[in-house]
């Protein structure tokens, strides 16, 4: 089994830094496209075997030292009365977005075992194919992103009407978020039991927001779900971009590893976030559009940042964008684990 990336979130030593990368799989890679040339991004996450298919995809193709789930975070989104679609070239469309008091009060908790089972039982798929290769990672969104999504309705570039809401109404948003937490606790919660080995929560757009009101409107949220999932003993991830003046109050968070993107140098990201815990990160997903040479003399920079401190994984800042060359990609990981 290679354990690299298990070690790497204890801060254990390791014998070559540990890589993956958000969205590996996807549409740069040609296998992707041939089966979602087929069925909706939807169905491959609602069929166990088109998700567990593709969650192998780039592990047949990459150096990498971690697989993770293929689904989205917004599946709990329509067991809770959010129903949403994705739109070609819009990205995900919430029909009805929460605008009210009212909205809120109307959300249900659910039972993931039963509505989101076909999450679980791609897990325990693809647990299997992996034969103990590689370990899984799972995944689902903080609250303040998720309710970005079912309040905007779609994606934003400001969250106006998400920050009117949680400055307007901050009882409702405290109501909302806490019913997120525990939806995504339990989810979470059953995710490790099907068999995920790690956790990442996903915080992508959290970096609206400054450092106090990240402290009053999201981490406390954020934390319920991290501790959840601590207390089950698997290794914890919190990711975000835009995250620079919030790294050290997501530490708060009490996740082992936290994500840091490229717009802050990771050591210093690290200071601030602190040498007790393991960073993930934070090469642009830009440089992997070329030139190759210019991508890899950044990928040192990244490792000289890192020092050969243990608790380094690599990853880039955000996801792997769709007209990446999969052959940079494929260098990428590769020229990774080279460089000790
Ligand atoms: O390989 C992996 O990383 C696992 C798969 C994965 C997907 N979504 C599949 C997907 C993961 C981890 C996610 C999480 C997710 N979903 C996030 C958090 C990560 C991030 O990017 O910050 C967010 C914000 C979403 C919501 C979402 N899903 C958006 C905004 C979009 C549209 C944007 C786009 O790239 O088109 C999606 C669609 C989506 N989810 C795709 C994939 C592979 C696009 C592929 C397609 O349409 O075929």
């Amino acid at each position: 089994m290679n354990d690299r990336f298990l070690k790497a979130c204890r801060r254990e030593p390791v014998d070559a830094t540990p890589v993956w990368f958000m969205r590996q799989a996807g549409r740069y890679m040609a296998e992707y496209r041939a089966i979602r040339a087929r069925h909706t991004l939807l169905e491959i996450c609602r069929q166990p075997d088109l998700a567990t298919q593709v969650t192998l995809q780039p592990v047949e193709k990459l150096e990498i030292d971690a697989a993770i789930l293929f689904s989205d975070l917004l599946l709990p989104l329509a067991p809770m009365g959010i129903p949403f679609d994705f739109v070609k070239g819009e990205g995900p469309v919430i029909e009805r977005p929460i605008r009210s008091v009212d909205d809120i009060q109307r959300l249900r908790s659910f039972e993931p075992r039963e509505d989101l089972q076909h999450v679980l039982d791609t897990i325990r798929l693809v647990r299997r194919a992996l034969e103990g290769n590689v370990p899984l990672i799972g995944f689902a969104g903080a609250p303040f992103t998720l309710a970005s999504y079912a309040i905007e309705g779609g994606p934003s570039s400001h969250y106006g009407k998400t920050k009117a809401l949680m400055y307007g109404e901050p009882e409702a948003w405290r109501q909302l978020c806490e019913t997120f937490a525990s939806v995504v606790s339990d989810f979470l919660t059953a995710q490790v039991e099907a068999g995920v080995q790690v956790v990442q929560v996903f915080d992508s757009w959290v970096g609206a927001l400054n450092p106090d009101d990240y402290r009053e409107f999201a981490l406390p949220y954020t934390r319920t779900i991290v501790q959840s999932v601590a207390n089950l003993g698997v290794p914890t991830i919190l990711f975000g971009t835009g995250t620079a003046t919030l790294l050290d109050t997501m530490r708060e968070a009490g996740s082992d590893v936290i994500g840091a993107d490229w717009r802050i140098p990771l050591d210093d990201a690290w200071e601030r976030i602190g040498h007790d815990r393991a960073i993930q990160g934070n090469l642009d997903p830009t440089l992997l559009l070329g030139p190759v040479g210019r991508m890899l003399e950044e990928v040192d920079d990244v490792l000289f940042r890192a020092a050969g401190r243990p608790g380094h994984i690599f990853n880039l800042g955000h996801g792997i964008l769709p007209e990446t060359p999969v052959e940079h990609v494929q260098a990428l990981a590769h020229y990774v684990h080279t460089r000790q």
